[in-house]
Formats: C-alpha cells, sequence, structure tokens
C-alpha cells in the first residue's frame, strides 16, 4: 500500500507572502558527480537533500570517494580523473534518477571489470540507448537488456574522443557525453539540439575546463580537450524552477493571494514555463536577477489571475519547459480557448508516460482533451471550471511531478481528492508538502 493524502478545501488567502523551495536538482546532482573527479576538497551549500541527489551520493560513495553531508551542506574528497576504486563484483543503483544514471555511465571507464548499474521499477523502463550510442564510440562496451536497467559496463583508462550529433535535445546526453570527453585523449567535438546548459556552465564558470561553446542555426556545438586536471570548487545552490512552478501556478490560480519565491535559479534555458504563463496573460516577474558563475538568479513574483487564453505553442520552447508540462496543461485547462502543443514525445520516456497520464488525468476532471499527431495534445480549456466531484490519483508508477501536480489542481479547483503515493515527491522537492501547509492549505 502506498501512502496517500486527501484535500477538499481549495487555497485562495496564503498564510505566507514569501517562501524559499528547494535546492535546484539538476545542479545539486552534477555537483556531487562533478566534485567526484576533481582533485581535492569541493563544498557546496543548499544541496538538496532529495532521495535522487541521496542515490548519486552513495553511488559516489561507493567508488571509494570520501563525503560529507551536514545540514545542506556538502563536502566531497575528489581524487581525480581516474581516483575511484572499482570493487569486484560491484552494483550501483540509480533508484528513480535519470540524471544520475544517464549521467553515471559516463563516470565508470578505467574499471577492468564488469560494473552492473541498476534503478528502481521506473528507472528500469526508461531507455538507455541514447547514452549507450555515444559511449561505445568512446571505447566503453556495454552487456545490456535490450537497452534497459540492468546494464553491465566497462571501459579503458583513457577514452576515444568523438564526434557526435546529438538529436533529442536531451541535456542528460550531452551532459553524459561532456563527462566522457574529460577523460579522452582529445578533442571531442558536440553539436547538440538546445537543452538545459548547467554543464557548460559548470565546466567553463566553476570547474574551470575550457570548453568551447557557440550557436549557429538553431544548434549548440561544444568543443573540449580531455585529461585536465579539475581543480577544487566551491557552489552555492539556488532554488529549483522545476520545483518553484508548483507555486507559481498555485498562486496564479488561487484567486485573491499573490506570491514572492526567492533565490530561484531563472537560467534562460529553465524558464519555459513562466515564459509560457505569460504568453497566456499572466505578468509573472523576475526581480532581483543577478548573476551567479553564469546562472541566472532571480526572485519570482506572481500575481493572481484566473482570466488566461489559450496558447498554440511552437515547439522550440518545448525543451525549456520539458519538467513543466503537467502544470502548463492544468493552466491550460481553465483558459480561455483551445490550447494545441506538439512534438512532447519525450514527455512519454519521463519518470512515467507523463503526455499520457496529463491527459487522462484532464478526461478524468472532465475537461475535453485529445491526444494529437506527431505526440501533440489539444486541450479545451473551461474558464469556468469548478470541481465537485471525487477524485482518485492512483500510483502512477512513483511520478513525483504527477502527484505535485494533482495537489495543485486539488487546492486550485475544488473537488474531493484522494492522492496515492504521497512520498514519490522526497524523489524531487522534499519540502514540496511542509511548504503547501506553511501557506495554510489543508491537507490530511
Ligand atoms: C535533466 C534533463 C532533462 C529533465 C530532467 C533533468 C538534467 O531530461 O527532464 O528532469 O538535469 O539534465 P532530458 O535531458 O532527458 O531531457
Amino acid at each position: 500500500m502506498t501512502k496517500k493524502i486527501f484535500i477538499d478545501q481549495t487555497i485562495t488567502t496564503f498564510k505566507k507572502k514569501s517562501i524559499k523551495v528547494d535546492g535546484d536538482k539538476s545542479l545539486s546532482i552534477r555537483f556531487v558527480l562533478f566534485s567526484s573527479l576533481s582533485k581535492g576538497k569541493c563544498s557546496a551549500t543548499n544541496l538538496l537533500a532529495s532521495e535522487d541527489v541521496k542515490s548519486a551520493i552513495n553511488i559516489i560513495k561507493k567508488l571509494n570517494i570520501k563525503i560529507k553531508l551536514k545540514n545542506k551542506k556538502c563536502e566531497i574528497f575528489g581524487k581525480g580523473l581516474f581516483g575511484y576504486k572499482f570493487k569486484k563484483n560491484l552494483i550501483l543503483d540509480a533508484g528513480n534518477s535519470g540524471t544520475t544514471v544517464r549521467l553515471l555511465f559516463s563516470l565508470l571507464n578505467n574499471s577492468n571489470h564488469w560494473i552492473k548499474i541498476t534503478g528502481d521499477q521506473s528507472l528500469k523502463k526508461r531507455d538507455m540507448s541514447r547514452i549507450i550510442r555515444p559511449l561505445k564510440l568512446f571505447g566503453f562496451e556495454f552487456k545490456d537488456n535490450n537497452k534497459k536497467l540492468p546494464i553491465l559496463i566497462k571501459g579503458p583508462k583513457i577514452l576515444k574522443p568523438i564526434s557526435y550529433t546529438e538529436n533529442l535535445g536531451s541535456a542528460q546526453c550531452k551532459s553524459a557525453i561532456m563527462i566522457a570527453a574529460l577523460k579522452a585523449n582529445g578533442k571531442t567535438k558536440l553539436k547538440c539540439l538546445p537543452s538545459r546548459n548547467h554543464s557548460e556552465l559548470m565546466f567553463n564558470n566553476v570547474m574551470k575546463i575550457p570548453t568551447n561553446i557557440y550557436k549557429k542555426n538553431n544548434y549548440e556545438f561544444i568543443k573540449l580537450n580531455g585529461l585536465k586536471e579539475i581543480k577544487p570548487f566551491k557552489y552555492k545552490i539556488p532554488g529549483d524552477i522545476s520545483s518553484a512552478s508548483f507555486f507559481v501556478v498555485l498562486a496564479l490560480l488561487s484567486k485573491k493571494s499573490s506570491l514572492m519565491i526567492k533565490d530561484v535559479n531563472t537560467n534562460p534555458t529553465r524558464i519555459g514555463i513562466i515564459k509560457i504563463l505569460n504568453m497566456m496573460g499572466s505578468n509573472i516577474k523576475f526581480l532581483n536577477k543577478r548573476n551567479y558563475k553564469g546562472e541566472e538568479i532571480s526572485d519570482i513574483y506572481i500575481k493572481p489571475n484566473r482570466n488566461l487564453k489559450s496558447i498554440k505553442l511552437n515547439s522550440k520552447m518545448n525543451s525549456s519547459a520539458i519538467d513543466e508540462f503537467l502544470l502548463i496543461f492544468l493552466v491550460a485547462s481553465i483558459s480561455k480557448g483551445i490550447s494545441i502543443f506538439n512534438n512532447l514525445g519525450e514527455l512519454n520516456k519521463k519518470e512515467s508516460k507523463r503526455l499520457d497520464w496529463g491527459i487522462k488525468i484532464l478526461k478524468m476532471i472532465g475537461i475535453r482533451v485529445k491526444k494529437i499527431q506527431n505526440n501533440g495534445v489539444k486541450i479545451w480549456g473551461n474558464p469556468n471550471l469548478e470541481l465537485k466531484k471525487s477524485y482518485i490519483i492512483k500510483n502512477y508508477l512513483k511520478d513525483h511531478r504527477i502527484f505535485m501536480v494533482s495537489t495543485i489542481a486539488a487546492l486550485t479547483l475544488g473537488g474531493k481528492w484522494k492522492i496515492h503515493n504521497s512520498d514519490s515527491f522526497k524523489t524531487s522537492f522534499p519540502n514540496f508538502l511542509k511548504i503547501i501547509e506553511s501557506l495554510g492549505a489543508k491537507i490530511k
């Protein structure tokens, strides 16, 4: 039996005017993995204390790298590019974390024997061919089970540099190639469709690995030379825009209360949801903008507004909102007119089939919605939607974002909700329910 919550009251007025969300998941996982390759002590503050980050930490510890973690402060004692010790019959378990597992593959060269990588039931369903393909060119060998976990991997100490085109727009894939490039004897050249650029910013501005980056014809080109020592570094993790987005939508649809979310990473490659909501008629503002090692940090200010209009989204914006589409669908369902989104096939390759489940949830609450060709979706918005019935969100493969978006739907649209899997949000945003309750929401 999974744990569940009950919600039968909306929230219109918040007890607080300003909140902070947990640290950025993408940056926390990158800090743990990248610093394990440095030569000396690296430290980070405000590390996300979530299950996904714990999976990354446990794996790095198993590779014989010392890690100290206290009150979100993390110290990692790297031993250089080839500093891991690989025990015989080593099994590394990434739990639910796609980012951890996909970046992990590239760390596992120089082992002499096979290492087994595995994960939970959801991760075992996800396709790893996007990583296996480029890593084979670097010289890695695999024993794979139809490109699904568990997978065995081994690789030589020094890798061959490669030239590669990444056509999925996947930051995980791009980052896996960049990590392998660190251990190649020569220049790796990567051409990729745009995706979040945290690895590029960390390589250049934090780890001081000279990484040449330029953009041409909607592609990003990355070139970097391997076998450079990574000096120890310090980092301060900002708030996660993907976590903040649940509160952006809660405040937008709350009817009465405005909200400030402080110290959020508003990197332009991550803020698709804000741009989309503003195109639909909201007026969400980034205040107090500052630059931290290339990342843009802001306070986000949201005023309530249910008077929103539909959108026909250009799919070039998909990657900058990739983790936020369930929330965007929710807002589209109460906006005036028909919204259309295209080319969202990647959504069905996340922790659950999010495109299909998103459509099912909208249907359940009485929205007219249709899956269209090329993995698109058409939503007929209903600005007068007020829910009165009972709704159950079952155990959707432990998908944290389905749990959290359902909670926001219950708190803004009404009805009586029973939402299963109330442990799942701990993978990405452990303080989610605490913050919701601190605003005055009644959760049973
Ligand atoms: C992530 C990249 C995205 C995103 C995931 C985190 C990252 O996945 O969905 O939650 O940290 O690099 P893809 O790179 O597969 O699109």
